[in-house]
């Protein structure tokens, strides 16, 4: 009965919840660059041109919102925060955050990440000699979970950090089944979807809330010593909103620190999860990079100032994330009357973006199955369309993360390649499950080979 209602109302969902990548993509590649879908009652269109999207992400982005079926499932995890919400709230809270994320308070962050890069060569080197196999993907999401929460709340959460990681999958798919469904049971029925969510989501709020408390303890010494450097917790709990003098309420603090700390992980370990298997399909890629490493940096692990001489590596994250984009799609609401070359967008009407499929579009990335760093070579990165690349989004709604992603990425990645050669442990191929991110369809798991 369910079926034949969500059927009923929901025009190309049914589809689109079977083989959303494959559906997106053949899409992408026949269509004109602006195809009409059916999402439930509403207009949507897939944008796959890049001028097209430059048009509604940054000529006319203040046309369109983030009130979509899509986001608003993300909200039931992740509240009103940086990545859900819109219009001049959004605005105050992106200004007050952003600091964080440049210049010498980024560069501050590089010896985090080393640390908790050796703490995983030396973890991987124990398993090794156990013979043991390395589960990439979990060991991933335990680095970035620690490096987001040391990096911007100053937490140490890896004893929490296999909690965490338990909770998420029941998260992801439940958000996942809310994206592509038009009929859902509210939250607060205790059916069996919903228990098992509010009760992953309470493992991960309840660590939030206690972070929170926890700093609000030392909130008074901290704003009475300016000289001390304000970490992001604190720069949030302390600002003041310029017309009203109010600080945040708990609960918009509360979304704030879900929103990074989520936000600030999963997308990284699941890019670098897709690297360790690319890796794995290009052994050839492995040797090259460890060449670079020992070019750049002899022995010694990189750090921070070695990034910008780590051309191949940033090559082949690049690469990994045109063929993985950990977020694989995205949408808008246009707020107002707007045309994209013959189609005409109705207010109300959603705009949707795929990544992965853009990315796969032949007149823009030629073979684009084939994995090949190259297309990231400094100079040929211009010559390609700004707007067919789409891993970290664009204009200003565009990832706050990128340069905390791929400094905290190219640690790891550079630590952990110049100590070993990693093989899959058996050589299955792996295939990408299109959930609110995509992720592999099974562990990545990792035979070494010490160096
Ligand atoms: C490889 C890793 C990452 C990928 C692929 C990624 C991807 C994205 C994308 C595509 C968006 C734009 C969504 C949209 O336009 O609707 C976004 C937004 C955002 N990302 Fe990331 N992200 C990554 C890492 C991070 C990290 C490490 C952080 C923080 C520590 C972060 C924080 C955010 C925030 C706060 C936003 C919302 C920005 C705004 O709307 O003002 N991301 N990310």
């Amino acid at each position: 009965m369910l079926q034949f209602i969500e059927r009923a109302l929901g025009g190309d969902l049914p589809e689109l919840a079977k083989d959303p990548l494959g559906m997106f993509t053949r899409l992408a590649r026949e269509g004109s660059g602006v195809v009409p879908l059916r999402i439930g009652p509403r207009r949507g269109h897939l944008v796959s041109d890049p001028e097209r999207i430059r048009h509604v992400l940054l000529e006319n982005a203040s046309h369109y919102d983030k009130d979509t079926p899509g986001f608003r499932a993300v909200r039931v995890a992740l509240g009103n925060g940086l990545l859900t919400s819109s219009g001049d709230f959004w605005k105050r809270q992106r200004r007050i955050a952003q600091p964080s994320f440049h210049g010498e308070n980024l560069r501050r962050f590089a010896p985090i990440f080393s640390r908790l890069a050796n703490a995983c060569a030396e973890q991987w080197a124990t398993q090794h000699r156990a013979g043991q196999p390395i589960d990439a993907g979990t060991d991933m999401m335990k680095a970035t979970l620690s490096g987001v929460a040391e990096a911007l709340f100053g937490e140490d959460l890896s004893s929490e950090a296999a909690e965490i990681n338990r909770a998420f999958p029941p998260i992801l798919e439940e958000l996942a089944h809310r994206t592509h469904s038009p009929v859902l049971v509210p939250l607060w029925i205790p059916s069996p979807r919903n228990r098992r969510l509010n009760a992953a989501l309470g493992t991960i709020q309840g660590i939030v809330d206690s972070m929170i408390q926890k700093r609000r303890g030392r909130l008074e010494a901290i704003a009475a010593e300016p000289s001390v450097r304000r970490d992001l917790l604190s720069s949030l709990m302390l600002a003041k909103d310029e017309e009203t003098g109010e600080s945040m309420s708990d609960q918009q603090l509360h979304d704030e620190v879900m929103t990074l700390l989520i936000a600030g992980h999963e997308t990284t370990a699941n890019a670098l999860a897709w690297v360790w298997y690319l890796l794995d399909r290009n052994p050839e890629e492995q040797e090259c990079l460890r060449d670079e490493l020992t070019a750049v940096t002899g022995n010694r692990p990189p750090t921070a100032e070695d990034l910008p001489h780590l051309k191949r590596l940033r090559m082949v994250f690049l690469e990994a994330l045109r063929l993985y984009p950990p977020v694989w799609l995205f949408d808008r609401r246009a707020l107002a009357a707007d045309r994209l070359g013959e189609t005409e967008i109705r207010p109300g009407d959603l705009v949707i973006f795929c990544p992965y499929a853009v990315h796969r579009v032949e007149s823009l990335w030629p073979d684009p199955e084939v994995f090949r760093p190259e297309r990231f070579e400094p100079g040929h990165e211009q010559q390609k369309h700004k707007f067919a690349y789409l891993p970290f989004g664009a204009g200003p709604r565009m990832c706050m993360g990128m340069g905390f992603a791929m400094m905290e990425s190219m640690i790891l990645l550079g630590t952990l390649i110049q100590r070993f050669r990693t093989r899959l442990w058996t050589p299955d191929r792996i295939q990408p499950r299109a959930q609110v991110t995509l992720r592999p369809d099974q562990p990545v798991l990792l035979r070494l080979e010490a160096l």
